[in-house]
């Protein structure tokens, strides 16, 4: 079994690890040798289709979901055509407003979610072409979107999601730079400037994941607690999302995920005394802002935590406990290196209340009932 695992204790651990296999294989041969095209030969979507797009539906479950959110902050920023994000057992029942120039993503590691294969039959129900970002080619989602565009991070067995949802990011950076030299809302010398940060990618996170155990003990320390919270603006928003899931999925601690400036309108009053509060700040444009929100949870008691890059850290440490450095790539590339501590927090937090890390209660891999 050990050997199945790669050599790791479970197999979240080992999906970990194989993150920068994962980035490496879903960019292999889908940017042109010059460095500064991407190249996505298996669309069939044509280019008249892409220039009459007018709006985009992004939907999906759970981490796919999650996944989602960091899409439509990368086609808006590269593309600026609006973007939704909808779960897709609400989007199948709320009538979505769906006409041919709407362009449906569904995202689905299995590709086999009962609610977003309905989801993606209602939108092509109203004529939207569908693509499917997916990890199983053969799967009925694939089988039935107008388009897939396949993730390659090979299979994943843990139930908690973890290099599917950054594969997913991938995948959507690079759509979202292919739209942009369609559409030409980039110049081709941003979009050589992104295609070299995600380059770079894989080593960073090889990097990081040679420190894996350094937030071991922190995770010991909320495996302590039983209620904490994520915040963050912007993109750290979305990726704290994704970090509340993945520690409620296998630690049961339960966690929220706030936009750090709606705390005050509310969420505020739980904090007390030594409630630990993960906050994300890589984004640099609100980073003052996030840094304000910071204070207001340590005045009133909270032990901070921050995921924030090397460069901040010092200036960081003034208002929180502990920080946690990643390695520095361009705001729009966050996530995918921003996720990765959080996916340890869970794992170790998980392993230290001796949980069943790869799975969990009540869970299941693949939902396909509804
Ligand atoms: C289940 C899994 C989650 C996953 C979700 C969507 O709930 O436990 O990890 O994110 O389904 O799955 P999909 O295969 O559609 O990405």
């Amino acid at each position: 079994v050990t050997a199945e695992k790669g050599g790791f204790d479970h197999f979240m651990l080992k999906e970990i690890h194989e993150q920068p296999k994962a980035y490496r294989d879903t960019m292999l041969g889908r940017m042109d040798e010059s460095g500064r095209k991407v190249v996505l030969p298996e669309l069939k979507l044509t280019q008249e289709q892409i220039k009459n797009i007018r709006n985009v539906q992004i939907v999906a479950c759970g981490t796919a979901y999650h996944a989602g959110l960091v899409g439509r902050s990368v086609i808006e920023e590269m593309v600026r055509i609006p973007v939704e994000n909808d779960v897709a057992s609400e989007y199948r029942y709320r009538s979505p407003i769906v006409t041919p120039e709407t362009l449906v993503i569904v995202v689905s590691q299995s590709g086999e979610t009962a609610d977003t294969l309905a989801a993606l039959r209602e939108a092509q129900s109203h004529g939207a072409h569908v693509l499917a970002i997916t990890n199983v080619v053969g799967s009925s989602i694939a089988r039935e979107a107008n388009d897939v565009l396949g993730t390659l991070a090979g299979p994943e067995i843990a139930v908690a999601s973890t290099k599917a949802y950054t594969s997913q990011l991938i995948a959507f950076y690079l759509f979202g730079l292919y739209l942009a030299q369609v559409r030409g809302t980039m110049t081709e010398d941003a979009v050589a400037e992104v295609i070299a940060a995600m380059e770079a990618l894989p080593e960073q996170v090889e990097s990081m994941l040679t420190n894996a155990e350094s937030i071991k003990g922190y995770a010991e320390q909320i495996a302590e607690h039983e209620n904490l919270f994520f915040i963050g603006r912007g993109q750290d928003y979305a990726v704290a999302q994704e970090g509340s899931l993945k520690l409620k999925e296998i630690s049961y601690i339960h966690s929220e995920a706030y936009a750090a400036g709606e705390l005050k309108h509310g969420t505020l009053a739980l904090i007390e005394e030594g409630i630990p509060v993960i906050a994300l700040a890589t984004q640099e444009a609100v980073l003052e802002k996030t840094v304000s929100n910071i204070k207001e949870v340590k005045a009133r008691g909270a032990e901070v935590m921050a995921i924030t890059y090397e460069e901040h850290v010092a200036g960081l440490l003034k208002s929180v406990d502990q920080a946690f450095a990643i390695p520095k790539t361009l705001p729009i590339l966050t996530a995918a290196v921003s996720v990765v501590p959080l996916q340890l927090l869970a794992y170790y937090a998980s392993l230290a209340r001796g949980n069943d890390v790869d799975k969990p209660r009540n869970l299941a891999k693949s939902v396909t009932v509804e």
